[in-house]
């Protein structure tokens, strides 16, 4: 009897410790099994056509979802073109506006949603998918994603200064901002890994190769010949050219289009592109872990998969009385009825109700250059 007894109870706590490890922080694995069943996989069939017509769509919503992420939370509010309360949204930072890759691709993935399961599947879910569908794609062992995130209904540039890395930051700053999010070191290495694939406008590095210092006028911690050739795809920088028009030059010439550690492999080579990914190598303890992720793929994976499970943990919105689903992922719901797309903003004079405080909106992007490189180049100190 007792032994009948034991073997229940011990059946029972394995059956919890199964369904516990499928429940993450609030979230779940197989959320949306039963409320729309071929949700994951219609984003991931989703994501595959799109990145068959552009691989860069691969590293762009990588990039989206982490951007998103770091940002008040897995919630969404970067894909927020408006923000109710007037401010000017995520989007348009200078750290986003015309760089982001992969907005169409998840507008795409959430009106076909919306017509297999009308306000189910949340815009901070499809992202967490379709950056997981991305890493795949480009190469990476399939992870799980929880899900049950509800989307956020706020979204503000300034928010971004002082909480976002930028180009020029070094390990010190890197590392303090990833772990004013709950992050290690260790996860700001490894996540710097997905610059193994898709690349960065010259502007974003330009400093590094003309008017470096004075008495270098590129970098000396570049490889000369490596610094030889930026300088050929990226002429020297003029106020005037339009930064839409600015080459992008890949992060990793050798597999830029696998996500692999051969990133840290380019970083001790002295090829890294932005100041960022070099100052990896320039401080001892982050050293260390690149020459370990240089020389072990594999390990190097399994541990990205796994910071891309915490990234996709910060700051949820979880439970009917947070957040909402947005019926369309660019705009809080209600705001769709008010909106008129047909109009220009600027011929659109009426004041709207939700936006009081509306400031003027100019045609996107309205950063000038200027702004643009100084914002990165500054660091948003
Ligand atoms: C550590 C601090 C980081 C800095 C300073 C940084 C900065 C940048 C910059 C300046 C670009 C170039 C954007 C452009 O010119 O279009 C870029 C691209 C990219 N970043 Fe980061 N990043 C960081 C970390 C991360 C993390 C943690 C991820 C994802 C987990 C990530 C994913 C990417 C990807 C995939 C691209 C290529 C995008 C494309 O080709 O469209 N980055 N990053």
């Amino acid at each position: 009897m007792l032994s009948l007894f034991l073997f229940a109870l011990l059946a029972s706590a394995a059956q919890r410790s199964a369904v516990d490890a499928l429940i993450v922080d609030g979230l779940q694995v197989g959320f949306y099994g039963q409320s729309c069943p071929e949700a994951e996989a219609t984003i991931s069939d989703i994501v595959n056509n799109e990145i068959a017509m552009d691989r860069g769509i691969s590293p762009g919503l990588i990039r989206l979802f982490f951007h998103d992420c770091f940002i008040t939370g897995c919630d969404a509010s970067i894909l927020l073109d408006e923000s109710p309360a007037g401010d000017v949204p995520e989007k348009e930072s200078s750290a986003n506006g015309f760089t982001l890759v992969g907005l169409r691709t998840i507008d795409i993935a959430k009106s076909t949603l919306e017509s297999m399961c009308p306000r189910t599947v949340s815009c901070a879910d499809i992202l967490a998918f379709a950056a997981r569908d991305a890493a795949v794609a480009a190469g990476l062992p399939s992870y799980d994603v929880a899900a049950g995130r509800r989307d956020g209904m706020r979204s503000n540039m300034d928010d971004l200064p002082g909480n976002f890395p930028v180009p020029g930051h070094h390990v010190p700053r890197l590392t303090e901002l990833f772990s004013q999010r709950g992050l290690s070191q260790e996860d700001m290495v490894v996540l710097s890994g997905a610059h193994s694939i898709g690349g960065a406008h010259c502007f974003m590095f330009s400093n590094r190769i003309y008017g470096f210092s004075e008495e270098a006028d590129v970098d000396p911690s570049l490889d000369p010949e490596f610094a030889a050739r930026l300088r050929q795809v990226c002429p020297p920088r003029n106020p005037d050219d339009d930064p839409q028009q600015a080459p992008k030059v890949k992060f990793d010439s050798q597999t830029g289009e696998k996500l692999d550690s051969a990133y840290y492999s380019e970083l001790l080579a002295r090829r890294g592109l932005l100041t960022s990914d070099n100052a990896l190598i320039e401080d001892p303890q982050t050293r260390a872990m690149v020459e370990a992720f240089a020389g072990d793929d594999a390990m190097w994976q399994q541990k990205f998969a796994e910071a891309m499970q915490r990234v996709g943990m910060l700051d949820v919105l979880i439970g009917e009385g947070k957040g909402q689903v947005r019926k369309q992922c660019r705009l809080v719901n209600g705001q769709e009825q008010q909106q008129q797309p047909q109009l220009p903003w600027f011929r659109h004079q009426q004041r709207l109700p939700w936006s009081r405080q509306r400031r003027p909106r100019r045609p996107f992007p309205h950063h000038p250059v200027a702004d643009l490189i100084n914002g990165f180049f500054r660091g948003f100190h």
